[in-house]
């Protein structure tokens, strides 16, 4: 077992193309796309084609395709631990030995993590003056603090240190856990002290790094655990281990807000970890929730990064909605002054995107003024052509109107008008997805539309590739028993690991022998261009749902696992559409 710690230092380290044109002489060929002639066949015309946005590599002439780890396998004739070991030595990140036998580095900063997760518990239980700000400042009850697992680290330079090393800890893995570090003196100290601790937890329960707060007014209020081999602030939230179980997400911007929040009976909550909303904060959201409630910061600031945020999870398939505050700082202050029945009320209050838009439109033009008001409109019929739903679209044209005092239809056909642009430049674009997708065989063969079904299985894992935010939409639509191919086998294994946050882009992938690598990488590379949206996902499924039938009805279900392979292999052969 090979790291995934160690093959994700190998990925940032050794992009494909570049190791591949270490060898090889590769052009541009745009779109992230380079191409060279084929080093492992002989051919006069080049048809080895390198994706960087895919790390993948595939030759359209011999067919020979995979990772940069596949790559050195047969360049250099090594197996698979001595490609890694080539290419850790290549780009000078070393390969550590103990990587085999599961005792390696990644590993042993979690452990690290776990075990100094449970130093500062321990240590808060005892230390009277933190559980008192807790409790009294910060109205946190007893059995909250330890369903966060929450901490104290001691106002010393070297408690963790000593503990740590107690356990059998390295330095080295401590410095790299960045629990400890070192001065230019050459002395090694604590990295948290005298702070409360906030363990930041994933989806598997691993403790990745940690946030801390001071307990009066100095500087700086929090600290929040540098990025490591195994924690990426921008990657992760503070509290997906409980959120996780919800369809709906209540995102906030302080570690106390989702304390608070959980205390007061919703633990679906998850906070960023001091900066700005991620996309990729925003597609781990999406794998498990549909729809998000925004709670940030009432100030300026706040409604600034709402906006923002707005339109990080629309762009994931998110659905969002936006909790208003009154007069509270944060979703803490409001709790701690107003009550959880209170809160409760607000939640349920909370304001769709439309109308939280809406109302700043409002206070953005003057709209006693007749220029004001025009501007308004304008600014709102931009916004209702946006939205996809008809119904709503047409509630809100009566709202507006009859607010404004002016005729539904002028501005509904108005708002028609720009819905019209719209159409005409998305339809376009996606039609040209879809429809280059479904040209050729139309007419059902003796099976049904069999190599229809296997470019459908192809576009989904091609569209998932590198996209989590399909996982929502694709596991309560597509169950693995429609996909007939080989191709079942990667589709598992990519909702798999996205589901349990494991890492789904080669080479760091797991899950997937060299067979299927090389199936992967020719769908990517024959495929490269299209990544469809949801409604592109919808119609592949549809197509799946109906080949199913069809083989179905052709009595192929009962043909052993062998022969189908070979039915649909010859089938596919016959014409791919
Ligand atoms: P409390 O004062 O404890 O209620 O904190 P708050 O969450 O209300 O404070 P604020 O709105 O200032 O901060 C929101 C989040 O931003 C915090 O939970 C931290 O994750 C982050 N943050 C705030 N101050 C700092 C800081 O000084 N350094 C870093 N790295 N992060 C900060
Ligand atoms: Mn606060």
């Amino acid at each position: 077992m090979i790291s995934r710690f160690f093959l994700e230092q190998l990925k940032n380290s050794c992009p494909v193309e570049e190791i591949v044109s270490s060898y090889l002489n590769l052009k541009p060929l745009g779109n992230n796309k380079f191409v060279g002639l084929c080093p492992f066949h002989s051919e006069k015309t080049p048809s080895f084609v390198v994706y960087s946005a895919t790390q993948s590599f595939f030759c359209f002439g011999c067919q020979v395709g995979g990772d940069v780890v596949s790559f050195i396998k047969k360049m250099e004739s090594l197996d698979y631990v001595g490609a890694l070991k080539f290419l850790a030595n290549k780009s000078g990140i070393g390969f550590p030995e103990d990587e085999i036998g599961g005792f390696n580095f990644g590993t042993r900063i979690l452990s690290a993590n776990k075990e100094a997760a449970r130093f500062f518990h321990g240590v808060l239980k005892e230390t009277d003056f933190a559980m008192n700000y807790l409790k009294k400042e910060r109205k946190v009850c007893q059995r909250t603090v330890v369903k966060f697992g929450l901490g104290f680290a001691p106002k010393s330079w070297d408690s963790l240190g000593k503990h740590l090393f107690s356990k059998g800890f390295s330095l080295e893995e401590l410095l790299a856990a960045k629990l400890l570090t070192k001065a230019q003196n050459g002395s090694i100290y604590d990295i948290f002290r005298n702070r409360i601790i906030f363990p930041i937890i994933n989806s598997r329960a691993e403790v990745l790094g940690f946030g801390g707060r001071v307990l009066d007014e100095s500087r700086p209020k929090y600290l929040n655990s540098y990025d490591s081999l195994v924690f990426k602030k921008s990657n992760n939230l503070f509290n997906i281990n409980l959120a996780k179980k919800s369809k709906q997400i209540i995102l906030v911007e302080g570690y106390f807000d989702a304390i608070s929040i959980v205390q007061a009976g919703f633990g679906n909550v998850v906070a960023t970890l001091g900066t700005a909303l991620t996309i990729n904060q925003a597609k781990l959201i999406s794998v498990y929730a549909e729809e998000v409630i925004l709670a940030y910061d009432s100030d300026e600031a706040g409604v600034a990064a709402t906006y923002k945020a707005m339109n990080i999870l629309n762009g994931v398939g998110l659905a969002t909605k936006v909790l208003d505050l009154s007069n509270f700082k944060d979703p803490d202050e409001y709790i701690k002054n107003r009550g959880d029945i209170r809160f409760k009320m607000a939640l349920a209050n909370s304001v769709d995107a439309i109308d939280f838009k809406l109302n700043n439109f409002k206070v953005q033009f003057d709209i006693n003024t007749s220029a004001g008001k025009v501007a308004f409109l304008k600014a709102a019929a931009a916004l209702l052509a946006q939205l996809n739903n008809r119904l709503t679209r047409d509630v809100y044209l009566g709202k507006i109107s009859s607010e404004m005092g002016i005729d539904k239809q002028i501005l509904m056909s108005h708002v028609n008008n720009l819905i019209k642009i719209h159409i005409k430049k998305r339809k376009s674009i996606e039609q040209k997805n879809i429809a280059r997708n479904f040209v050729g065989n139309k007419r059902p063969r003796s099976a049904g539309n069999t190599t229809c079904l296997v470019k459908s299985e192809e576009l989904i894992i091609r569209s998932l590739y590198g996209n989590n935010s399909l996982f929502e939409i694709l596991k309560s639509n597509c169950p693995f028993e429609l996909f007939v191919s080989e191709n079942k086998d990667i589709y598992e294994v990519l909702m798999y690991n996205i589901e349990h946050q494991l890492p789904v882009e080669m080479p760091c992938i797991t899950g997937l022998n060299s067979d299927l690598l090389a199936v992967l990488s020719r769908i990517l590379a024959k495929n490269f261009d299209f990544q469809l949206d949801f409604n592109g996902i919808l119609e592949c499924v549809k197509t799946l749902k109906k080949a199913k039938q069809q083989l179905n009805a052709a009595g192929v279900s009962k043909m052993a696992a062998e022969e189908l392979k070979g039915y649909i292999e010859d089938l596919a052969k016959q014409k791919r559409c």
